[in-house]
């Protein structure tokens, strides 16, 4: 393989660029020249390509965001979209691609894959840590980070004002953030789209709290989850317990951002150089990922197909701790 091609796709997550920096400096590292494809899908439809070298990828490690940029494609989802895609990919000599991102873009590839036989690997990068074939997702640990900072602070308010918070986090589909910086932030409340979940419980468990003499709580609220999230959720409380001021903060997008932690950096940097690995051993349509901090291969057919199962069982120890 003399060049490949790398894009970053979907939501942005804080180490991307480590991932970018290590599949260009792994490649060059092997005689192989690194295309830059801009804007992802996008970008690979329009034939906005850039030529990377070692230079091109210096003093990015630290940077949140891509410097690829990136896009959901909905040119992508159609054949004709994907010829496109194709024609530019071959004209620019490109033999083997690296695609960084989540469920949709490892869609993209696997269909790409199928259509046009272009040989594949895909890397998991978005701060949902939900994919398949995966212990590991690149920006999670950032954003959990990022997400349990916040809640440390709103703790600060709810304790000396004796308020109920309901903090939202993002996850639309999974709730690994919400439970985890639920679990680190003292919560005493998770609810996440993965478990049926139920205000009136909810309430129940803020009786029991206040008959403890409770004064302030935190509950953490997937964007997802079926409760409609902090507003709903927000909004049924005060109509059915009032011994709490209730407010409600939606973290939203500071989670995507910021600097990458050091996890998220060697994690990326270790995918990165695999994918290209990967690509050199003759691999294709398939995953990189970790099970086991070891590095794993799982097929795009079985990694789109599946859902990563979360431990709900982590949801009691919630319950446990929050005492
Ligand atoms: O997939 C990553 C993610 O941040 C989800 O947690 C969230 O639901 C979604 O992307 C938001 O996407 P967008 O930035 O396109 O609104």
């Amino acid at each position: 393989m003399k060049r490949i091609g790398v894009y970053t796709s979907g939501g942005d997550a804080p180490g991307m660029n480590a991932c970018i920096r290590a599949v260009v400096r792994t490649a060059i590292y092997h005689d192989i020249e690194v295309v830059g494809i801009q804007r992802g899908y996008e970008g690979m439809i329009d034939g906005d390509f850039r030529k990377m070298d070692r230079h091109s990828v210096s003093n990015i490690i630290q940077r949140g965001g891509t410097i690829l940029k990136t896009s959901r494609s909905e040119r992508f989802r159609t054949e004709e979209g994907r010829q496109r895609a194709y024609n530019r990919i071959k004209e620019a000599g490109i033999e083997g691609l690296v695609a960084i991102g989540g469920d949709g873009t490892y869609a993209g590839a696997h269909a790409f894959y199928q259509q046009c036989k272009i040989p594949v690997i895909a890397v998991p990068g978005t701060i949902d840590n939900d994919l398949y074939g995966t212990d590991y997702t690149i920006g999670y640990d950032t954003a959990l980070n990022t997400a349990v900072e916040a809640i440390d602070k709103i703790r600060n308010t709810a304790d000396s004002h004796n308020r109920l918070f309901i903090v939202e986090v993002m996850g639309r589909e999974a709730g690994y953030i919400a439970l985890n910086c639920g679990i680190a932030g003292g919560a005493e409340v998770v609810l996440v789209p993965e478990n049926d979940s139920n205000v009136d419980d909810v309430i129940q468990k803020l009786e029991e709290g206040r008959k403890h003499n409770k004064t302030s709580s935190i509950i953490v609220v997937a964007e997802g989850d079926q409760s409609g999230g902090a507003i709903a959720v927000a909004n049924q409380i005060n109509e059915q317990f009032d011994y709490y001021d209730t407010r409600f903060v939606i973290l939203g997008h500071v989670q995507r951002g910021g600097v990458p932690t050091c996890r998220d950096r060697v994690m990326a940097s270790r995918l990165g150089s695999a994918s290209v690995e990967a690509l050199q051993d003759g691999l294709s349509n398939l995953a990189v990922g970790f099970i086991n901090n070891r590095i794993n291969h799982t097929s795009l057919a079985k990694a789109t197909k599946n859902h990563r199962e979360m431990d709900t069982n982590l949801l009691e120890l919630v319950e446990i701790l929050a005492g």
